[in-house]
């Protein structure tokens, strides 16, 4: 890893559940050896805004991955939202574009300091989503190597003020000699060899996706629909230990 972290700060969990009452059973069961929570479409879509502070009432983190694509006005709107929501982290497509991306970066400082808070949640953008290929690229009529598109993507979120981006762990080594070592690299696409790939296409292990040095590594099923979702998470951080 690239920043010193403790191991409760590595892996955020991706509460794509239904239901309030699952995903506080998920935290209560997992906090402490995890700090940070993922709160995406399927969650925050069936229990609306009340479920981020539902989460952070727990002592955790919350990641709002609400992947914002809109025009700058309206994505600026919604990133002061994502602030007064209290989201320590949220996310946007980095293909919405450089004025978009200034324009949350922005609207977020301003309503941070509007509310006194002493930082802005950290701002990441989407690159290419760990769900496509190469021929995925293709039909969108973008040509060439996806690792290009995700460095260039990278190199546009840096350039625009964010914190970081999402990307798959294939990618780290060439978004990490691009843009350095504080940029913060998200990864999802991570399944430990026991684990099923679902629907994810460019994958690593977690051993893995940790020493190629992942700032925060995203796990959604591999955990959350394991017969013992505790007994998942142990496994994992042994592996990444
Ligand atoms: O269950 P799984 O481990 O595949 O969950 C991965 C999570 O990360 C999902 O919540 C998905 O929405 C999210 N994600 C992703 N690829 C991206 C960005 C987010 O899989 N590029």
């Amino acid at each position: 890893m690239p920043q010193e972290k403790e191991s409760d700060e590595v892996i955020i969990v991706a509460l794509d559940v239904d239901t309030r009452q699952e995903a506080l059973e998920l935290v209560d069961l997992l906090k402490g050896r995890v700090s940070f929570f993922k709160i995406g479409m399927q969650l925050y879509n069936s229990q609306g805004p009340a479920i981020v502070s539902q989460v952070k009432e727990k002592g955790v983190k919350v990641f709002l991955d609400l992947k914002f694509h809109d025009i700058p006005n309206t994505v600026g709107a919604a990133s002061a939202v994502a602030v007064r929501m209290g989201a320590d982290m949220f996310n946007l497509h980095a293909s919405g574009g450089e004025a978009m991306l200034r324009k949350a970066v922005e609207s977020a400082q301003e309503e941070a300091l509007r509310l006194n808070r002493s930082e802005k949640p950290l701002i990441i953008g989407v690159t290419v989503l760990t769900s496509m290929n190469q021929a995925a690229l293709e039909q969108l009529g973008i040509n060439r190597p996806l690792e290009q598109q995700v460095k260039s993507l990278a190199e546009l979120c840096q350039g625009a003020g964010l914190d970081g981006v999402v990307a798959s762990p294939k990618e780290i080594k060439i978004i990490r000699e691009s843009c350095g070592k504080d940029f913060v690299i998200v990864t999802p696409g991570v399944r430990p060899l026991w684990a099923s790939r679902d629907d994810q296409e460019r994958v690593n292990t977690p051993g893995e996706a940790a020493a190629l040095g992942a700032s925060y590594l995203v796990i959604g099923r591999p955990i959350t629909a394991a017969a013992d979702p505790g007994e998942a998470l142990d496994k994992i951080l042994a592996e990444i230990e």
